[in-house]
């Protein structure tokens, strides 16, 4: 379903299901509070779009304030590139020849950066470079406490002095993501997690610069702690993503309420067989499961309990025994990134009616 004259006077509970859903009003308001949040901190906000994958949306989050996005993979880059999104930041170990290649190319016609924690990696995508004739801006990614990806903080000033010998590369800065800042885990123990992280990435900041290169962008922040490491002296951006939106597991991380969440599925009660028994037609095939936690609704007395690929088995309590085949429910995903990865639109809706139908142009782009 694309946009027409008669999509935008539908009413939200006129669209099929599932559909993915957006409240405008709520996206706009998260939106506007991590920007300000940013300004606030003297910190550049350069959102994380692979959350939402909308170049649209993009356009939005960069005319409040962000300077430049960040994305994950080549291919979601070239595809925002291909509509319009011209400052880039792959935060993401890059590797393998027709990548390197495509990055080359890339940089040649946008400002494209991209993190790295391998010193062959950069003689790689610096050989790409002079021979595409393209500069690329590059992050040393640094492990803040994560264990994913990024060098030990020791090992920071090597591989920045690396970079710096190449000459169609320019050592940008730091990346410290501290995405290990969140479930399973207390408030207090959180706020010692980011802030351990502030400090190992300014260690590595220190190092580089004792040996006279110089570290511009020192680049943080998932959606969870941005609000505590903005605020860090050595940081100059963040990058969070799932902010614009909220989910469930920004909800369980204490940055968010079931109020603020924007995102949704829309969903048809399929089958009612016993008083507190039901089925939507949603299930894994529409919200992934990524996290291992079943959607929320605000709806009262109806919890989803079970997963099959296109049914959600829902347990009924209290009012929930009076739903009826055919009736609507809406349900917040665990996590918005994966949801929304799963479906071709998302439709904006303000004030109950659909404003807004948006492709998802990078969804499925893993390359
Ligand atoms: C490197 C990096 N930066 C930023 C983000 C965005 O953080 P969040 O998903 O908490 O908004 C992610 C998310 O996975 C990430 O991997």
């Amino acid at each position: 379903m694309y946009p027409t004259d008669e999509t935008i006077y539908l009413k939200k509970n006129d669209l099929d299901t599932p559909s993915l859903l957006v409240e405008l009003d709520l996206m706009e308001k998260n939106m506007n509070r991590m920007a300000k949040f940013a300004r606030e901190c003297g910190v550049n906000l350069r959102p994380h779009v692979k959350t939402h994958k909308v170049p649209d949306i993009a356009k939005k989050q960069l005319a409040a304030g962000a300077k430049g996005v960040c994305l994950q993979k080549v291919s979601e880059a070239e595809a925002f590139a291909a509509h319009g999104i011209d400052d880039i930041f792959i935060t993401n170990e890059i590797v393998g020849d027709q990548k390197y290649e495509r990055l080359a190319k890339l940089a040649d016609k946008i400002h494209l950066g991209v993190a790295t924690d391998n010193a062959e990696v950069v003689k790689q995508m610096g050989k790409a470079c002079r021979n595409e004739g393209s500069e690329l801006d590059v992050y040393v990614d640094i492990d803040v406490g994560m264990h994913r990806c990024g060098v030990d903080p020791k090992r920071a000033a090597s591989l920045a002095k690396e970079v710096s010998g190449e000459k169609n590369l320019i050592l940008k800065g730091l990346m410290g993501y501290e995405g290990h800042v969140g479930s399973g885990k207390t408030k207090a123990e959180r706020l010692r997690l980011a802030n351990e992280a502030m400090r190992t990435v300014t260690e590595a900041k220190r190092s580089i610069e004792r040996k006279g290169i110089n570290v511009e962008v020192v680049s943080v922040g998932s959606s969870t702690s941005t609000w505590v490491t903005a605020k860090h002296p050595a940081v100059t951006e963040v990058q969070p993503g799932m902010y614009l939106f909220n989910d469930g597991g920004l909800v369980d991380n204490d940055v968010a309420t079931l109020a603020d969440c924007a995102l949704t599925v829309l969903t048809t009660v399929m089958s009612k067989t016993s008083d507190d028994h039901a089925v939507v037609d949603a299930g894994s095939k529409a919200f992934q499961w990524d996290q291992g936690i079943f959607p929320r609704t605000r709806s009262p007395g109806v919890k989803m309990v079970k997963f099959s690929e296109e049914h959600g088995w829902l347990q009924l309590s209290g009012k929930g025994k009076g739903l009826r085949v055919g009736d609507r429910l809406e349900f917040i995903p665990q996590h918005c990134c994966t949801c929304i990865n799963q479906h071709d639109e998302l439709v904006g809706i303000r004030s109950g009616r659909v404003e807004k139908v948006w492709p998802v142009v990078a969804r499925g782009k893993m390359k």
